[in-house]
């Protein structure tokens, strides 16, 4: 079984490194199983395809044919098409997608912005995780919006988005909320699952130049790594990594 990730794995960014460094843990608590994992809103399949090389099962719930369908291409690249298969569905439905309690390991990156109403879909993740099984989930932060739009001169963006109570800055946003820390641990507690850890993803990544986060990378996921844990830095990082698990 190969390592997930490593030098035959995906490139570490700061997008991706604190994440990984969470599900790696995760997965070398049983290093010889074959996990069944759900990728919900997966895409094209940066986890997906990366864990079905390291040996695990996964399956991609996703809105966008498109999507599915490069996911698809990517698998069959990487000689893993028969551990990646491809749901097209919504996140809101997965109930009537998926076994209840017949997995592992979920992940919901960057998908509970963009929903519907959240609640529903935390808890029809928990309704299809093992008891014991583990959430990887990833949500866009509300302080670090904050301070980009006002960095970038829209002070009455950044005031708007401060003061609403769902983080976000109305009709014209692309998003349709964003977390503090306290409000994606409470979503995610409200629905039966106990949060483990919780990290800031790109803590310092967007706030650079280009040239500086180019021309230091690896400095930069190193960095991006020591203050994941870290308050103030994860609680303004750009998204919010929450580890959690329905209790056994
Ligand atoms: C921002 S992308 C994130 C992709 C991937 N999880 C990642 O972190 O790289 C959001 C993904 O969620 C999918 N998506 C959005 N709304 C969805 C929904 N209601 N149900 C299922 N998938 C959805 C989109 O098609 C897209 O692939």
């Amino acid at each position: 079984m190969e390592q997930t990730p490593g030098p035959a794995g995906p490139p570490l960014t700061p997008r991706t490194a604190v994440v990984w460094s969470v599900l790696r843990a995760e997965l070398d608590r049983r290093p010889a199983a074959e996990l069944t994992v759900l990728d919900v809103g997966g895409g094209t399949g940066g986890f997906a395809v990366p864990l079905a090389r390291a040996g695990h099962r996964v399956t991609v719930v996703d809105a966008s044919p498109d999507a599915l369908a490069a996911l698809s291409r990517r698998a069959a690249e990487a000689g893993v098409a028969g551990r990646v298969r491809a749901v097209q569905g919504d996140a809101d439905a997965l109930a009537g997608l998926i076994e209840p309690a017949s997995v592992d390991l979920v992940l919901c990156h960057a998908v509970l912005e963009v929903v519907d109403d959240p609640a529903p879909v935390v808890s029809a993740l928990v309704g299809v995780l093992r008891p014991g099984g583990a959430a990887s989930v990833l949500v866009a932060g509300r302080a670090a919006a904050v301070l980009g739009r006002a960095m970038n001169g829209h002070l009455d963006v950044a005031a708007t988005l401060a003061a609403d109570p769902t983080g976000a800055a109305g009709a014209r946003d692309t998003l349709r909320r964003r977390f503090d820390v306290e409000s994606a641990a409470a979503l995610l507690a409200a629905a039966g699952l106990t949060v483990e850890e919780i990290h800031g993803v790109r803590v310092l990544a967007d706030l650079l130049p280009a040239a500086v986060a180019d021309g230091q990378a690896a400095a930069l996921v190193e960095l991006e790594r020591t203050l994941a844990a870290q308050p103030p830095w994860r609680d303004v990082a750009a998204q919010l990594h929450l580890f959690a698990r329905r209790p056994a």
